[in-house]
């Protein structure tokens, strides 16, 4: 099959390669995914520039976690019916050699989910990461109808999703964004008002846009970085949700600022959802798909030769939305 993969960490165009390797063969419990996209997120960059040291222990990796596609074949134990159902995949690159930047992939048939007719094969590339993070953020710490959350980096991929969810669960959302396009980006999605995460004292903004009282919930992107202006329109017994802080890595913690308020903080990494969780966001994602309850916003489509240019895209960052690989033959 077509394929690209690594056998070294670096840079995108100098280690990434894009040829032939064997076709998976279904194992038991598996299904065999003919894919017609592959979506790249952070994780799939950052992995391939070495974040995991040992990731290349056992040989090469064909990198990307989300994709989408058609069941080709099934292993013992699955249901033959499925063969020919277009599916979407999660977790094809984590734990394992290899994801979906390639013709074909074989998986866990848990990890390959009904892709409804509504829904296009570029859309089906996003689910796995995006919404899902965006979904156990909003989700994780019981209901939120009725309260108010900020939604830091709305325009962000995972940020642009955790506005809708958390629209569709019925709370009002107060998102930041750091221009006007990506102001444009979070109301479409539900914000109802938006402010600059860049001005700073930003803190004191969102209580101003929320009737002058500190917000209920809090998902945030730059866990680090934002936590001083976070503590500054957080209430009491509140809960940030945070999946990134790439800017302050390892964050000093004001410990009795945050114990007197009370505060819960939820670490998530979409990877490590319980298995409980991640069937809760299977299920409101097929509905949403069902439905076309949610938007969508895909930056490019590159064909999987260009591979390396994908991979550049995500690293410049600007809020664009889902690179998607496409994956033809
Ligand atoms: N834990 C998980 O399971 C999980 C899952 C998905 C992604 N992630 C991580 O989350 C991060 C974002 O991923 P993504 O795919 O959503 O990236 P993305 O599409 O590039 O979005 C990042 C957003 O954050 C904004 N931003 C930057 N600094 C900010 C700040 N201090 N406050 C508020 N917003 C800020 C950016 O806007 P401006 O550049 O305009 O400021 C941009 O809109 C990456 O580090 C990724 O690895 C983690």
């Amino acid at each position: 099959m077509q394929a690209a993969w690594f056998e070294k960490f670096g840079a995108a165009r100098d280690v990434l390669v894009v040829g032939e390797k064997p076709t998976p063969v279904v194992g038991p419990g598996e299904v065999l995914v003919r894919l017609r996209t592959s979506g790249v997120n952070p994780s799939d960059v950052k992995k391939r520039a070495g974040s995991f040291p040992n990731l290349l222990d056992d040989g090469y990796v064909i990198p990307n976690s989300d994709g989408a596609g058609v069941i080709e074949a099934v292993g013992e134990g699955v249901d033959s019916k499925r063969v020919g159902e277009k599916v979407w995949v999660y977790q094809a690159q984590f734990g394992r050699s290899c994801g979906t930047a390639a013709q074909y992939v074989a998986l866990d048939s848990l990890r390959a989910v009904t892709l409804p007719i509504e829904a296009g094969f570029d859309v089906g590339a996003c689910a796995g990461i995006p919404i899902m993070t965006a979904h156990r953020c909003v989700h994780a710490d019981g209901p939120i109808a009725g309260q108010t959350v900020l939604v830091t980096g709305g325009a962000g991929r995972v940020g642009y999703y955790a506005i809708q969810w958390a629209r569709m669960a019925g709370a009002r959302v107060i998102a930041s964004a750091s221009n006007p396009r990506d102001e444009a980006v979070c109301r479409a999605a539900g914000a109802k008002h938006v402010l600059n995460h860049r001005e700073p004292g930003w803190g004191e903004r969102v209580k101003v846009l929320n009737d002058g009282k500190p917000v209920d919930r809090v998902v945030d992107v730059e866990f680090g970085a934002n936590l001083p202006e976070v503590l500054n329109c957080i209430r009491t017994s509140g809960v940030i949700a945070t999946y990134s802080s790439t800017q302050v890595k390892e964050p000093p913690l004001p410990f009795f600022r945050v114990m007197y308020l009370d505060l819960a903080v939820r670490f998530v990494i979409v990877y490590s959802m319980p298995e409980p969780a991640k069937k809760l966001a299977v299920a409101d994602i097929t509905q949403a798909f069902h439905h076309a309850m949610l938007q969508h916003r895909i930056a490019e489509r590159v064909p999987l030769r260009e591979i390396a240019r994908a991979n550049e895209l995500v690293e410049q960052g600007g809020s664009n939305g889902c690179v998607v690989v496409t994956i033809d033959g």
